[in-house]
């Protein structure tokens, strides 16, 4: 939700922040724009749309300097337009101001800010802060940026990451952060902020991941920063350890497509690490003691989108081979709802980004009544990792497409691994048993290049139906949730109306729905609850709808019945969302491409939603 980069070095700023900020693409495409300090002057270019259009822009009104910031906006307050675009900037153009967040008390702010003459350009909350800045700066010449933050972060509400360029300050760039990501990061050369790490990989090598009301600046070759009471910290410089070669679309032609494809080897990745010797789950990061984890009594896991689809499994897993009760709500529920959480709850987060607002807002609730967090990221160095009293890492390397998939299925089979791992401590199953699963589990990266290999398959089905403007999509037990994720899936990219439904409930009402024009996607492989399914296939079948059935191979029942069907490799039921939601992933996406839509920016979405 807004993507901020910053840097000073050598280099020319243009393709750094051009760059950076394609990188950071993923978290809005309202509009995009930068701040330069050009020959002494600050240049701001900005642009509506996405990068491409500043890019262009750039291209007939260059800028050149090696210091700036960037930023690339998910509208919240104001349209997205050009005037609202980022960087805002103070009444003489002097100041300019990047910000990802929401600045709660705007309106008061800029009422008095007019009122002592401040002129306004756009709707935005975060224009206030340059003119704030401007408002104390006049009070004293001698003051710098510096001496005016600890007032402003008194004086602004809200979740905020922000970075600030002075014509004044041509050596530095200064920082806020309270709610929202921000990182600094550098080389031996050169110092960035950015909202998230891929954005300066692979040139930057190490990085500090700031804290909420931590401030300061950067200098080509040092961070200054300080606490809200203006305590110098001497910050933890860590590693980056990511990979570059995930940033890159290879050749395939969109990131959802490459990271759909991904999977198999991302799953051979996670078995490697985690499959060990006579039935042992290794989750070595994953540090609460046996003694904590052997007293659990009951789970709440809080997740958002994707993620809460995964929790859906992740209760079912742990339900089923750990014997403990499991609830699992939406985290944008969860937060407001006074859950109770207490003693030997263990609350789990998951969340791809460990980023998302209301995840985190989860974890530090579920702090704050003493409870455990373990979370399940796929980024060891956001919020949610940090806050939570331990992580599991998803391995799935950086998700760059706006609609998730290979964080979904690492997500899977993280929940199953940790819930045999729970099961083992509670003496449910033995080394024995585990090793029998474990047998199978080593076959899903094969069986998931065999549903990969029905790609074309897929493609003509979406053709068939790329006038379609609803669809039901039904599944049940283990493949419910599948029908969930399924349906978001395609009205995430491709918009089309798209409902996920439990096969029994059914019935009781969108059954109502269907017609010759609505077709059901049923997701009936072989399992516990195949014969039910089949029920509802018959039902669909008996009201003239049509069926796109997900079946196990072979199965002579359902591909009769069925208008169209896809297999997938025969599996028992507990790894089957894990196979049987690929074919879904794939349909969604030349469902997209079916109809003119970009599936890997979808309007009004971003990937990782750091507001309310
Ligand atoms: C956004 C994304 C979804 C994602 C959800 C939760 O809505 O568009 O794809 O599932 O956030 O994200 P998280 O990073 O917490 O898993």
């Amino acid at each position: 939700m807004c993507g901020i980069i910053g840097y000073i070095g050598n280099k020319s700023i243009n393709s750094i922040l051009i760059v950076g900020l394609i990188r950071l693409e993923y978290r809005g495409y309202d509009s995009a724009g930068i701040a330069v300090i050009d020959q002494g002057d600050l240049e701001i270019r900005k642009e509506k749309g996405k990068i491409k259009n500043l890019e262009d822009l750039l291209k007939n009104s260059p800028v050149e300097g090696n210091i700036g910031i960037g930023h690339t906006r998910w509208a919240t307050h104001g349209e997205p337009t050009k005037l609202n675009a980022h960087p805002h900037i103070d009444c003489f153009q002097k100041i300019a101001v990047c910000h990802n967040g929401i600045i709660e008390n705007h309106i008061n702010l800029k009422n008095e800010l007019i009122q002592k003459g401040h002129l306004f350009r756009s709707e935005t909350d975060t224009e206030v802060i340059p003119h704030l800045i401007e408002e104390e700066l006049l009070k004293d010449p001698n003051q710098t940026i510096k001496d005016v933050i600890p007032g402003l972060i008194q004086k602004i509400e809200g979740k905020y990451a922000i970075v600030i360029l002075s014509e004044q300050e041509p050596d530095k760039i200064y920082f806020i952060k309270n709610g929202s990501p921000l990182l600094y990061a550098r080389n031996n050369e050169e110092g960035y902020l950015t909202s998230d790490i891929v954005a300066v990989i692979p040139q930057a090598k190490e990085y500090y991941a700031f804290r909420d009301y931590e401030w300061g600046w950067i200098t080509q070759y040092e961070l200054h920063l300080f606490n809200k009471d203006a305590q110098k910290i001497i910050p933890e410089i860590k590693e980056i350890k990511i990979d570059p070669i995930h940033l890159e679309k290879g050749n395939y032609e969109h990131y959802m497509l490459k990271e759909i494809y991904e999977q198999p080897d991302i799953f051979r990745k996670i078995l490697n690490n985690r499959l060990g010797e006579k039935g042992k789950i290794k989750l070595n990061e994953m540090k609460l003691p046996n003694t904590i984890l052997g007293r659990i009594s009951r789970i709440l896991i809080t997740s958002a989108g994707t993620s809460w689809h995964a929790g859906i499994v992740g209760k079912l897993y742990l339900e089923h081979f750990a014997r403990i009760v499991t609830e699992v709500d939406l985290s944008s529920e969860f937060r407001y709802r006074n859950p109770i959480a207490e003693g030997d709850t263990l609350v789990i987060a998951i969340s791809q980004s460990g980023e998302t607002a209301d995840t985190l807002a989860g974890v530090l609730e579920a702090k704050t009544r003493f409870c455990k967090v373990l979370s399940f990221v796929n980024r060891l160095e956001s919020t949610i990792a940090r806050e939570s009293d331990s992580y599991i890492d998803l391995m799935a390397g950086p998700e760059i497409g706006v609609a998730s998939t290979k964080a979904y299925t690492s997500e899977l089979i993280h929940l199953l691994f940790f819930s045999l791992y729970l099961s083992g401590i509670k003496w449910i199953t033995n080394k024995e048993d585990r090793e029998v699963l474990f047998s199978e589990i080593r076959k899903l990266p094969t069986m998931m290049e065999a549903i990969l290999e029905k790609s074309k398959q897929i493609q003509e089905i979406a053709k068939i139906f790329k006038k379609t403007k609803d669809f039901i999509f039904l599944g049940r037990y283990f493949n419910h949730p599948t029908a969930l994720e399924g349906a978001l899936k395609l009205k995430e990219i491709a918009y089309v109306h798209a409902s996920g439904y439990a096969g029994g409930e059914f019935k009781h009402g969108p059954i109502a729905l269907i017609d010759e024009n609505i077709p059901t996607i049923c997701i009936a492989p072989k399992s516990s609850v195949y014969d039910k399914m089949l029920s509802n296939i018959q039902e669909v079948k008996a009201r003239k709808g049509k069926i796109i059935a997900i079946i196990t191979e072979g199965d002579k029942n359902i591909s009769q019945i069925a208008d169209y069907f896809i297999e997938i490799p025969e599996v028992s039921e507990y790894l089957s969302p894990i196979l049987s939601i690929i074919p879904l992933q794939l349909f969604a996406y030349y469902s997209a491409l079916e109809r003119n839509c970009e599936p890997d920016k979808p309007r009004n979405l971003a990937k990782s939603v750091t507001v309310e």
